[in-house]
């Protein structure tokens, strides 16, 4: 397994992660259901193979995916890095949910009942609160830190103005600064590469990339032919969460499929090694819903694309420049 600091800490984090929306037993949203003998396999087969990072969050399952983590990770949760968020709309109360310094006080406590730890270490604001100061967000996620109940303190879906402003904020006042930045990556969504990315290596965070199959569709199974194969998470969905060109889609997984016979390797593990290709991200954060998945996926760690291959992807995948990146491009040497 490969370690990788977690942005500019000196924590170190497997470069794959276990994100854990899909454990549930009960079923939420599109992302399926796992029975806790799954989960508990899938946790067992990733702390053999050197994982050490699991991101969750109290809105997967309403809690109940922080539950069934602490419970599959058993005696051996204080010796992996257990990351969690809060922001989300947990119940009909108007404050349990968003950024107020009321919210995450008692979100925070639940997190670590739920989980069955005394302390975080990694705790991220799930989205920007439109309806909370910045200011009184920070100011109550370093008190976090300062008591010892939160170790690292991180953002996700963030905007890159949003994140800047943050840590800016943070710096000015001594505070903990934020040091990672949980976003969408994959070859289907470069879109953080204009903003977020930029911000983040200029303030020192790690991008750890969500969805980085985009939902699975990069694994090869989905198709013109057959664009909902059963019991897929695309099948499943009323419709599509993530936002990309379908016919782009299909035409960037056929190009995968002929690096992954050249590699001797699954269509998975071609997409997941060009995100391991890109040196600002901290951790990818994959999902799975079986064993056999898992050990697909974690296949792309004792292999690396040639900078060739990477080149063609980055080339075939690239996203339109908007205003003003194209206009900074054409000065940059000015
Ligand atoms: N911060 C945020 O806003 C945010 C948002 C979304 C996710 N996340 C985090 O990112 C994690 C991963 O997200 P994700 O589940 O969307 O990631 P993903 O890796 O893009 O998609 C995972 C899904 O793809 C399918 N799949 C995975 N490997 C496969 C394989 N080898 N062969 C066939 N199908 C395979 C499975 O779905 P099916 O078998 O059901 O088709 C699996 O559940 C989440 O658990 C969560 O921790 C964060």
């Amino acid at each position: 397994m490969e370690y990788r600091n977690l942005g500019n800490t000196g924590l170190k984090v497997s470069v794959i992660c276990i994100g854990a929306m899909t454990f549930t037993e009960k079923g939420w949203r599109t992302a399926g259901t796992m029975s806790f003998s799954e989960i508990q396999k899938v946790v067992d087969y990733a702390l053999d193979r050197g994982v050490n990072f699991f991101d969750t969050a109290d809105i997967y399952a309403f809690g109940e995916s922080e539950e069934l983590l602490g419970k599959a990770l058993g005696n051996r949760k204080n010796d992996v890095i257990i990351a969690t968020k809060v922001r989300g709309v947990m119940s009909e109360d108007p404050n349990d949910r968003g950024l107020s310094r009321y919210h995450i006080f008692r979100s925070v406590e639940n997190s670590l009942k739920r989980l069955g730890r005394d302390y975080i270490d990694l705790y991220q604001v799930h989205w920007w609160d439109n309806h909370t100061p910045i200011e009184e967000t920070v100011d109550a996620l370093n008190d976090l830190v300062r008591q010892g109940k939160v170790r690292y303190v991180g953002i996700s879906d963030f905007a890159g103005w949003q994140i800047a402003k943050s840590v800016m904020l943070q710096e000015s006042k001594g505070y903990a600064k934020f040091v990672s930045a949980q976003m969408y990556y994959s070859l289907l969504g470069r879109d953080i590469e204009f903003e977020v990315v930029p911000a983040c290596t200029d303030l020192g965070l790690g991008i750890l990339a969500w969805s980085p199959l985009a939902g699975g569709f990069l694994t090869g199974k989905y198709s013109k032919e057959k664009p909902y194969p059963q019991d897929s998470r695309y099948a499943r969905m009323k419709r599509p969460f993530l936002r990309f060109d379908f016919e782009k889609g299909y035409f960037v997984v056929d190009e995968l499929k002929k690096l992954a016979e050249k590699y001797e390797a699954s269509v998975s593990q071609v997409a997941l090694n060009w995100v391991k290709s890109k040196q600002f991200v901290s951790s990818i954060i994959i999902g799975v819903r079986s064993v056999s998945q898992l050990k697909d996926n974690l296949g792309c760690v004792e292999w690396d694309l040639n900078s060739d291959d990477v080149e063609y992807l980055d080339q075939i995948t690239q996203p339109d420049r908007p205003y003003p990146q194209w206009f900074l491009d054409m000065f940059a040497d000015l």
